[in-house]
């Protein structure tokens, strides 16, 4: 299972990115998080609703103090009810800055 997303990562990866590397990509993110996030989190305006009692990310991108970083970090850690989705430094900074996009 965990082999499986990290070849599965790392096609997405190789085929998926056009942009560089290193530049914060907020629309890439909003991609990424509408694959992988929106089973459990509302994650977008256009989304009726999701499974489960996360928050929706409208709601996490206000949080006081949850700034991009600290967002790129959490998503980068193993979190107990989250899988573990081994995102890229990368894929967590657009992530985060899709998050920090839908909050406004
Ligand atoms: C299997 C369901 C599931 C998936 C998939 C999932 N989440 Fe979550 N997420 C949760 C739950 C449940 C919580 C609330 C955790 C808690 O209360 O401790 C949460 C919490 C969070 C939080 C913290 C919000 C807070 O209250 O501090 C962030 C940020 C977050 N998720 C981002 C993401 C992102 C980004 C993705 C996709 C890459 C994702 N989640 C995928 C279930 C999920």
């Amino acid at each position: 299972m965990i082999r499986n997303s990290a070849i599965l990562l790392s096609l997405v990866a190789v085929m998926g990115l056009p942009h560089s590397a290193s530049a914060v990509d907020a629309a890439q993110g909003g991609v990424l998080a509408k694959r992988w996030c929106a089973a459990c989190h509302v994650v977008s305006a256009d989304q009726a609703s999701a499974g489960g009692q996360a928050a929706p990310f409208s709601t996490i991108g206000k949080m006081a103090g949850l700034d991009t970083a600290r967002l790129a970090l959490f998503l980068l850690l193993p979190h107990p009810k989250m899988p573990d989705m081994s995102l890229s430094r990368a894929e967590a900074a657009d992530i985060a800055a899709y998050i920090h996009s839908q909050g406004r």
